[in-house]
């Protein structure tokens, strides 16, 4: 087993790991990539601790590497607070990042006023899990895509078709019904259709969608998904899926990637990962999941006692103070000595291509 970069160094001054595109399919253009994503959030001091106290930050996101290629879906998963909007914030340019590179095509973002954030926008587009906060009440759908339309110099001569088209691309038909419906008399699905339609209005090549469906009736929620995977395939848009929901990531995504505390601890194939997942967090997060066939006769006759020693229990750590050497040493039932100080990079695991652990676990050199 070999390793791959990612996780090396000290978790307060990452360095950027290799740009190394994991479990990406070599063929496939790369649009966007981070290399070593950075971010900490400075905590505010108060009263004597502001003058002589030590700074303090938030590590909310630690030398996070991610490739996106165009038509493919790649899966970042986690509990809450494990970082996931952060990233996607950061990769859509509405956070300056602490360290590390983001690549559009392969040239470093840049962003430093706003005529160069409305060109990076048009081409980075984010979707955000609640379409009734991202959509003014006030105005009408025929307003919210109009604006997107102009704002990207995309209105064209005949801006009636163009909404339709819009319209049309989300399978919302006859555009006519819906053109002048303000958001409160839609459903949350066609909301959420709506708030897709205004990212596709600036013809992007990279869609980040933040739990895009997550908020929307179980009914729907498909739906949506398919939606995104309709896109991808016709306009062949590479998409960030973000989600608490690994077996959706199975379902919908090409490729997922596993968050805890802020660091990435697994990637590869969804099929691979959520079948034989390597890390023990991720055997977590899949335990956890709610699966029709383990309810019956499943965790409720389990003794109580038993739960949490065997699949990890316990709380997320604080990212403040976070655990020295593997952030999810505390909870880990297979921890080792070596967890608690040494920090694991990215491992190579056998049994896929592209399949690897930040865990020492498959450290080959150890065995
Ligand atoms: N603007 C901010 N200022 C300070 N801390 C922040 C800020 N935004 C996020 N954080 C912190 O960073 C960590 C990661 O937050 P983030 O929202 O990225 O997690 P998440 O994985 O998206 O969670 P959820 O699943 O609940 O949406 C959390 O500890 C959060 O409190
Ligand atoms: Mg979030």
């Amino acid at each position: 087993m070999t390793e791959t970069g990612d996780g090396r160094g000290d978790a307060a001054a990452p360095a950027p790991s290799d740009p190394i595109a994991v479990g990406s399919e070599g063929d496939l253009p790369v649009v966007l990539e981070a290399a070593g994503l950075t971010k900490h959030f400075p905590v505010r001091r108060r009263g004597r601790a502001a003058l002589t106290g030590p700074r303090r930050a938030v590590q909310a996101v630690d030398d996070v590497t991610l490739t996106l290629q165009r038509g493919r879906v790649t899966a970042l998963v986690g509990e809450s607070g494990s970082g996931k909007s952060t990233v996607a914030r950061l990769l859509a340019g509405l956070y300056p990042r602490t360290g590390g590179d983001i690549k559009l095509h392969g040239e470093t973002v840049n962003i430093k006023h706003g005529k160069a954030f409305r060109a990076y926008a048009r081409r980075v587009q984010m979707i955000f899990q609640d379409p009734f906060a991202s959509l003014n009440p006030v105005h009408t759908v025929r307003y919210h895509l109009t604006r997107a339309l102009k704002i990207h110099g995309r209105a064209g001569d005949d801006l009636e078709k163009s909404l339709h088209d819009l319209l049309s691309r989300v399978q919302m038909t006859p555009p006519e019904r819906y053109i002048d419906k303000f958001p409160h008399e839609l459903s949350g699905g066609q909301r959420q259709r709506v708030a897709i339609a205004r990212a596709l209005g600036a013809d992007p090549e990279a869609l980040l969608a933040d739990e895009p469906v997550s908020m929307l009736d179980v009914s729907i929620r498909l739906g949506v998904l398919n939606l995104l995977r309709d896109l991808k395939e016709r306009l062949h848009l590479a998409i960030l899926y973000i989600t608490h929901d690994i077996a959706s990531a199975r379902y919908f995504a090409d490729e997922t990637m596993v968050m805890y505390a802020g660091r990435m601890v697994e990637g590869g194939d969804s099929e691979t990962i959520t079948q034989n997942p390597a890390h023990p967090y991720t055997r977590l997060l899949i335990d956890s999941a709610p699966d029709p066939d383990r309810l019956v006769g499943g965790a409720a006759e389990l003794d109580p006692g038993e739960v949490p020693a065997e699949r990890g229990a316990g709380e997320p750590p604080s990212l403040i103070d976070p655990p020295s050497g593997c952030r999810f040493h505390p909870r880990c039932p297979v921890a080792m000595e070596r967890c608690k100080t040494d920090l694991p990079p990215r491992f190579e695991v056998d049994d896929a291509p592209g399949h690897w652990a930040a865990c020492w676990l498959y450290d080959g050199a150890a065995r």
